[in-house]
């Protein structure tokens, strides 16, 4: 990559305010919170960055903005080099391929009388425009790529999954699409800490085999340390601290990183994934 390659995708100082619920009226001006406040981002084809900070500061909308479901209210974002709200067609079409989303519980968002297997096809069938037959051989082939037998899995309707198990189907619809980066807004923050190792771990694995590159947003830095290449810091609405993880993990400079830290007991850097105490909970 040479130094003039635009990043994937990148936010460029932007802020977005709400309006305070209650403020406003006949005689009163309406008050506004700024959940972000300028913040730049810059994510590379392959790379992991987390974001952390306490809830309400801001992490959730900077991924939604990021993603092009929220507005910017100043500031811009770019994909490729290009703002994505200037996107048209198959331009925009490219860009929400290439960007995806798994929440915390995206699995938990899937149709309930849709079967797993049909709610992987749909985006298949409809972005991708693959034939019934192309779909379904490639829903088999997610499936057992996020770990679900797909004999086993393929007819189950989501009420018959674990949470573990949804949140796995929930990977697999990201990667229908076969996208460049997945923004995971605490993916891992609703599950039981055996089954949390496990899905970072197919995690890790997918990043491993398709160069997949995560904007990983998380409450809990504990849960980021393994993947994390860079971690950025955010506080009301701003980034406080940015920096290579080891920077952060290990000389944090902010007090706000430090009292993070010290909430969260900090893995050995040098075990591998699978041993972590990723049970981060005091
Ligand atoms: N749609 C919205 N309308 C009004 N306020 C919002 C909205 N979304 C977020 N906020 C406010 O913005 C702040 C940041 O929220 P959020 O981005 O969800 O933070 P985090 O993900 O770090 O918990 C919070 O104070 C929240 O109440
Ligand atoms: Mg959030």
């Amino acid at each position: 990559m040479t130094p003039d390659t635009p990043p994937l995708l990148a936010a460029c100082a932007v802020s977005r305010r709400f309006p305070i619920r209650g403020s406003g009226g006949l005689l009163r001006r309406t008050a506004y919170q700024l959940a972000v406040d300028q913040v730049s981002i810059a994510l590379y084809a392959g790379e992991v960055v987390a974001v952390v900070g306490e809830s309400g500061s801001g992490k959730t909308t900077l991924g939604r903005m990021l993603l092009g479901l929220t507005a910017p209210s100043a500031g811009s974002v770019q994909y490729k080099g290009a703002d994505i709200s200037r996107l048209h067609g198959d331009d925009w079409q490219r860009f929400r391929r290439d960007v995806q989303v798994v929440f915390q519980d995206t699995g938990g968002s899937l149709n309930p009388r849709h079967s797993i297997g049909d709610s992987i096809a749909l985006p298949l069938c409809y972005n991708l425009a693959m034939d019934a037959k192309a779909a379904a051989s490639e829903v088999d082939r997610l499936l057992d790529q996020v770990g679900l037998a797909p004999n086993n899995f393929r007819h189950r309707l989501p009420h018959e999954l674990s949470g573990g198990q949804r949140q796995r189907v929930g990977i697999a619809r990201a990667l229908a699409s076969r996208p460049a980066l997945i923004v995971a807004d605490e993916p891992v923050s609703a599950l039981d800490v055996s089954v949390r190792a496990q899905i970072l771990r197919l995690m890790a694995d997918l990043r491993q085999e398709q160069q997949l590159a995560y904007l990983f947003i998380s409450h809990d830095l504990g849960v980021v340390r393994a993947l994390a290449d860079r971690v950025l810091v955010m506080y009301q609405g701003r980034v406080v601290e940015a920096g290579s993880a080891d920077e952060i993990f290990n000389h944090p400079a902010h007090e706000y990183t430090q009292r993070l830290l010290a909430a969260t007991p900090v893995p050995d850097p040098a075990q591998p994934l699978q041993a972590l105490p990723l049970d981060s909970q005091p």
